[in-house]
């Protein structure tokens, strides 16, 4: 399943997110995760693991074309000239020829560099080493102040989000400007399985946890990228596309929104 983003390009909607993937578990999980079916794979410079996230496509042996990479700058390679070198460090690392989607990680707002690294985004799409631009943990004041300076619009705004932190205003704010939302966290981590509403709709529908939570992300229009090293997990991330919630269980997820963050205050990162 695919969504298509605001330059006509279209993205799958369910990834591999590898943020805590071990280098030395990177390449095999490549290779595992490929073969479950994933065709979208989320790392960034932070994770240490882009060689390995690289080296694991490769060896996997699938065409470049077919899985969609996403990296991200991390906070202290902002600016113009530090983020251009620090996007050509990603792709000397991944090895892959071009970054499908390229994100600012965090906006920094007392850094105040969000909008020179995003010039350099610009120029680096231009250049076709990218073949899509965003950003990451962007506030809609972030977001706002961001559209009307780019000549490029973001296509995506991957944010933490889950059922217990829904995000409904930065969900109405990227989709004012077309970008997509990308859940991170989307499992809440996993810290969550044991909630009565979800094992209630898991029990109905004979699926986990786990599954419930990714087809809600689905249904409700999100990109997801749930983690795992499994690939047992893999596999039961994956198999979503067979079952629909309700939308009275939808409803009832909803009411599970408590403003819950797990991550950092993007307004308070630098
Ligand atoms: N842009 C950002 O600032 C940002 C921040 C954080 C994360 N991210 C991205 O988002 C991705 C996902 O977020 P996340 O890793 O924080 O959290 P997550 O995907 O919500 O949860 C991952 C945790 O859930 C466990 N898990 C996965 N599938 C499971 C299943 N079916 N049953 C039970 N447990 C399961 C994993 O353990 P095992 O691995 O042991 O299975 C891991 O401990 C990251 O990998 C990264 O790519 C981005």
């Amino acid at each position: 399943m695919e969504l298509q983003m605001n330059n006509g390009n279209s993205i799958p909607q369910l990834g591999l997110g590898v943020y805590k993937v071990a280098q030395d578990e990177a390449v095999q999980l490549m290779s595992e995760a490929i073969e479950v079916g994933y065709r979208r794979i989320d790392t960034a410079a932070l994770y240490g693991n882009e060689t390995e996230v690289g080296q694991g496509i490769r060896e996997s042996g699938i065409d470049r074309s077919e899985v969609f990479v996403t990296t991200k700058i991390w906070n202290d390679r902002q600016g113009y000239d530090e983020s251009i070198r620090a996007i050509n460090d990603s792709l000397g690392r991944l090895d892959l020829e071009y970054i499908d989607l390229l994100l600012i990680h965090w906006p920094c707002p007392a850094k105040d560099l969000y909008l020179e690294t995003w010039k350099a985004f610009e120029k680096v799409y231009e250049q076709g080493l990218v073949k899509n631009i965003g950003v990451s943990n962007f506030q809609p004041n972030h977001l706002e102040r961001l559209v009307v300076s780019a000549d490029i619009k973001p296509v995506v705004n991957q944010v933490e989000l889950h059922p217990f932190f829904q995000q409904n205003e930065v969900r109405a704010a990227n989709e004012k400007h077309g970008v997509l939302t990308e859940a991170w966290s989307p499992l809440a981590r996993a810290g969550h399985n044991k909630n009565d509403v979800l094992v209630r709709i898991s029990e109905t529908l004979g699926k986990t946890v786990s599954q419930v939570i990714i087809r809600w992300h689905i249904q409700t229009g999100n990109l997801v990228i749930p983690k795992t090293v499994h690939k047992s997990r893999l596999i039961e991330n994956f198999d979503v596309f067979d079952f629909e919630l309700s939308e009275t269980e939808m409803i009832s997820i909803a009411s599970l929104d408590s403003g819950l963050r797990l991550g950092p205050n993007p307004d308070e990162l630098n």
